[in-house]
């Protein structure tokens, strides 16, 4: 006996044979129904009485807030305050919500815990099996940079780390102090062969930077410095990709956003046109990358256990994993993913970081005087030499690490803290996990909680700015520069037992920012280039403001034909004998 379950299930699949298209339609239609409308109701968050702000809307949560800005108003003073630029709606949030973990609304009911505790910060830092980078965002990384161990976690990204780590020790980074201190004297002449004392910081440091990693990385001459960003094909083409990367148009904002919702790996479908750019360019980088790693192979074979004079991280690197066992190698495509790798890390990091000292230092004369003198001083002590005779070529890396010139590590620790090129750092909890607190957070209901439960499933931020300017953590002008602070942090800070270089804006722990101290060393060099030869101060009528790239990068809002990248500031040369 056929029942009438049966007959509707065969009109059913009779329908959708005859209308493919439409039943993909309504099967989509229902899943998004199910994704945005249902399952918040059947599976409410278990977040509900953590702190949080008020969405501010349904479809965009708090990222309308993040693109807008937000006016606040001081209930004390009444002072009306523009809360706008990377990280600062979230570090306002937690300031005003007076917590070092909220809730923060996301698109279509979703949600993010915040978090900026550092006891709890330092728990999801070390355990990088259990808080991994979300599928969306390492599949976006991944298809950016290609296949390196930014977007690795658990064995994979062991065993790079492994082979990757002896490349960075300092006995290594001595032998790159000549990279560093070529590209810093040429950097220099040729501003001082420039006309007038307006000097584009930026774009000065983005190409000399761009040099150093090509050379000191992976043995290139991107030539950059010489001929402009697009000097050489590989840095033509990254370049290219950096710029697909961050157009952001309305198409490519919903393809993102249908993918975060449906299936994360869609994000790097040929779908938008700058996808198929990143996409086309990213052939010519694997082309250029795999050469590279093939002429370093060749020539670590030629040269040696001791490389000779091929100093740069992809011989050390390629030369640790000739040495490993068969199951530790890694393949000459995952070599070649570190090269892009390299380049994504550590080369605007660094150029915007130094521009902002620069920043700092324009503004703040007294400081900048007062680092001059101290150099002045190491320079003469370990030298023999005045200012006036210094060149880069003549320190070595003792001399940028020797203990007369902590000032300058406070400097750049201080820079760091203000203006982290990468202020929040998202990762998915892949199981349940139990979070210490150093100060308990209060719930709605009253109570107060010193651990945090985090569910498998549940996207953290790591806020990077916002524990960057706690003021338990360092003192209550924490929104000030003022570098002496380093001398003396207040005890929550010992306490909080922060990573290396105390602050977070290398992150921490296992896949914490491997490039730290080749960053340090090679930005020390050139401030130290630089304030050798000449004064700097503040472009009068511009406001430099922090804008939000693909990392963070400084941005002047009131230049003539609006808003432009770049760090322009003012220079008055000082007596030199170059070394043109
Ligand atoms: C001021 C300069 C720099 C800052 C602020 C910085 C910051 C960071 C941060 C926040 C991360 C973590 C990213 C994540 O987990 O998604 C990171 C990772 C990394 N950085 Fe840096 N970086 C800097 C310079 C460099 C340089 C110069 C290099 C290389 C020469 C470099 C190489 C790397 C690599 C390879 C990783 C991935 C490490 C891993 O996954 O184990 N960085 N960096």
């Amino acid at each position: 006996m056929v029942t009438s379950a049966a007959l509707n299930h065969e009109a059913l699949l009779s329908w959708t044979r005859a209308h493919p298209f439409a039943s993909l339609f309504t099967l989509l239609v229902l899943y998004i129904t199910y994704k945005l409308a249902l399952r918040p109701i059947l599976f409410p968050s278990p977040y509900l009485l953590l702190p949080r702000p008020v969405r501010a809307s349904y479809i965009l949560g708090q990222r309308v807030v993040e693109a807008k800005g937000s006016t606040f108003t001081d209930p004390t003073t009444g002072t009306r305050t523009l809360i706008s630029g990377p990280g600062e709606v979230t570090k306002h949030y937690a300031q005003t919500l007076h917590t070092g973990v909220f809730v923060f609304p996301e698109p279509f009911g979703g949600e993010t815990l915040h978090i900026s505790d550092p006891y709890a910060l330092n728990a999801i830092l070390s355990d990088i099996d259990t808080f991994q980078s979300d599928l969306l965002r390492s599949t976006i990384i991944e298809f950016i940079v290609g296949n390196g161990i930014v977007t690795r976690y658990g064995d994979a990204h062991r065993k790079q780390r492994r082979l990757m780590a002896p490349a960075f020790t300092p006995a290594h980074l001595k032998g790159l102090m000549p990279v560093f201190a070529k590209y810093a004297d040429r950097m220099c002449d040729k501003i001082d062969r420039q006309d007038g004392e307006r000097v584009d910081f930026g774009e000065y440091l983005d190409v000399t930077m761009l040099d150093i990693i090509g050379l000191a990385g992976f043995g290139y001459d991107c030539r950059a410095l010489e001929r402009g960003r697009d000097g050489s094909e590989l840095s033509s083409a990254f370049n290219s990709v950096n710029q697909a990367a961050i157009d952001f148009g309305i198409g490519r904002a919903i393809h993102l956003g249908l993918s975060a919702m449906l299936y994360p790996k869609a994000c790097k479908w040929p779908l938008s046109e700058a996808n198929r750019r990143i996409e086309k360019v990213n052939r010519v980088m694997d082309r250029i990358s795999m050469s590279i790693v093939k002429e370093a192979k060749r020539s670590v074979v030629a040269e040696g256990e001791d490389l000779g004079d091929k100093k740069d991280l992809l011989s050390l690197l390629v030369k640790s994993n000739l040495s490993a066992g068969a199951g530790e190698r890694m393949t000459d495509r995952e070599i070649a993913g570190q090269i892009q790798t390299f380049m994504f890390a550590g080369y605007e990091t660094s150029s915007v970081t130094t521009s902002w000292a620069l920043y700092f230092l324009s503004r703040h004369s007294t400081i900048q005087s007062k680092l001059r003198r101290i150099i002045e001083e190491v320079v003469k002590d370990r030298k023999g030499v005045s200012l006036e005779e210094l060149s880069a070529g003549m320190l070595d890396y003792d001399d940028v690490w020797c203990d007369e010139l902590r000032y300058l590590d406070h400097i750049l620790a201080e820079t760091l803290r203000l203006c982290p090129p990468v202020p929040g750092n998202d990762r998915e909890a892949t199981s349940d996990a139990v979070l210490p607190l150093m100060t308990p957070v209060q719930l709605k209901d009253g109570r107060s909680i010193d651990k945090l439960v985090v569910k498998k499933g549940s996207r953290v931020t790591i806020g990077i700015k916002t524990v960057n300017y706690d003021r338990r953590l360092f003192g209550e002008d924490a929104n000030e520069f003022r570098p002496e602070r380093f001398e003396d942090l207040p005890q929550a800070h010992a306490d909080a037992k922060l990573p290396p270089y105390a602050m977070y804006s290398f992150v921490g722990g296992p896949k914490s920012c491997i490039g730290s101290k080749f960053a340090l060393t090679e930005m020390k060099v050139l401030l130290i280039a630089v304030l050798a030869r000449f004064e700097v101060s503040a472009e009068p009528g511009l406001e430099i403001r922090q804008h939000q790239a693909l990392i963070v990068r400084p941005r002047v809002e009131n230049a003539t034909d609006g808003p432009a990248a770049g760090m322009p500031l003012r220079i008055k040369r000082l007596p030199h004998k170059t070394t043109l």
